[in-house]
């Protein structure tokens, strides 16, 4: 069982097994039908026009952030300021309320799974600043080891950085447990990276205790160029903007301006409307499902996987046991060169990714250059199991000589 049906580009190829979804996922025709729809019928620039269609669109656009806060479980809308996606979403952090917060000799703490997005804007702050970048450390089964980030937290940490879900190796981590922790030996803000989690399991911002959480649209059947950033509505308050430019003012002297009220003042520009639009619409999409189920499809994907390719000699998996993660898969097939593999692979139709998954730090701990990666989503059933492990076992032969 899986939900195939409901995205046109699977439909259409039926030969392909797309296990790359913690890159993108694929859009169902609900969404794509809701993009096409915004066009068709509400197409203008919202909030700048007194016009009937103006208006539509500035309510389709209201209307997809209101859909979204209650996906999220964020009560207060307007802290939810769309972005590009994670990675804006989580450089406008860093700048601004990094700038305007941290000084010299201030500490912040990064996880080695990070995501570069969560990694590099906070080790570029803390060098421009003079700030001290310290990394806490993974268990061998790729978990944030607990006695680590306890060694770290101290009353110089200002912000402590971490990913809910890591995207090259699956683990969930326990955000609970890493709160209460930077809560009871800090005054640090806590800037959480939900890319890898808002696809796949139940979000709820307000029973999470942290700061800041940042997602992107396209891993969770919406379009590319368009996620969200949530917060905290009196730090974003206290912070300056990330860009200035239209509709984020109140008003513009000659010598000085003041900013709009949330979400405005972080939403510089010609908003994406009809990305929120298709967001909107793939969070619909996904509650329908219901995330437990997504998790569940997933979680049963990656064990089979797991089971299935760890029974293949040579194969090394990274990261904890299924249960503990999402549908994600890292592994690697002896001196075979993950490249080399994804190759082989999409011969056969088989989309995996290969490489080091913007996260260099955790590569360099595993003491690997790369990893090959299949990550699963809605749409995957056991016959992209099946042709993800033939393909293994056909590169296997293919690179027999140089396996040993
Ligand atoms: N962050 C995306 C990935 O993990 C691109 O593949």
């Amino acid at each position: 069982m899986s939900w195939k049906a409901d995205f046109p580009l699977l439909v259409r190829n039926p030969g392909l097994h797309y296990v790359d979804s913690a890159a993108t996922s694929q859009k169902p025709t609900v969404v794509l039908d809701a993009i096409r729809n915004f066009y068709e019928t509400a197409n203008a620039n919202p909030h700048r026009g007194a016009y009937a269609l103006s208006v539509a669109a500035t309510d389709a656009y209201d209307d997809a952030r209101q859909l979204l806060a209650r996906f999220l479980g964020v009560a207060d809308a307007d802290a939810l300021i769309f972005t590009r996606g994670t990675t804006e979403s989580l450089n406008l952090v860093a700048t601004s309320w990094g700038r305007s917060n941290l000084a010299a000799g201030d500490e912040i703490v990064v996880t080695a799974m990070d995501h570069h997005a969560n990694f590099v804007p906070w080790q570029q702050l803390a060098i421009s600043i003079g700030a001290k970048l310290r990394i806490c450390e993974l268990t061998a089964d790729g978990r944030i080891d607990l006695h680590s980030l306890a060694s770290l937290l101290n009353r110089k940490t200002r912000v402590v950085a971490f990913n809910h879900v890591s995207n090259a190796l699956g683990t969930i981590n326990p955000v609970g447990e890493i709160v209460r922790m930077v809560r009871d030996h800090t005054a640090a803000i806590i800037v959480c990276d939900g890319a890898q989690a808002v696809p796949h399991m139940t979000v709820k911002f307000d029973d999470l205790d942290v700061d800041f959480y940042a997602f992107s649209g396209h891993k969770m059947c919406g379009p590319m160029g368009i996620g969200g950033l949530i917060g905290r509505r009196a730090l974003f308050d206290s912070m300056p903007p990330y860009q200035t430019g239209g509709d984020m003012v109140e008003f513009v002297h000659d010598d000085v301006t003041t900013w709009n009220a949330l979400p405005h003042k972080f939403e510089a520009g010609t908003p994406n409307a009809a990305g929120a639009v298709g967001l909107a619409a793939a969070a619909a999409y996904l509650s329908a499902i219901g995330m437990e189920n997504v998790l569940r499809h997933e979680q049963a994907l990656v064990a089979e996987a797991s089971e299935r390719l760890a029974a293949i000699e040579g194969i090394t998996i990274y990261g904890p046991s299924s249960a503990d993660r999402s549908g994600v898969v890292s592994f690697t097939l002896d001196d075979v060169h993950p490249h080399d593999l994804a190759t082989i692979l999409d011969g056969d139709g088989v989309c995996i990714r290969a490489g080091n998954h913007c996260a260099q730090p955790l590569m360099r701990r595993l003491d690997v250059s790369a990893t090959a990666r299949a990550s699963f989503y809605v749409y995957n059933d056991t016959s992209d199991i099946d042709a993800l492990i033939e393909g293994v076992l056909k590169s296997k032969e293919i690179f027999g000589h140089a396996v040993a």
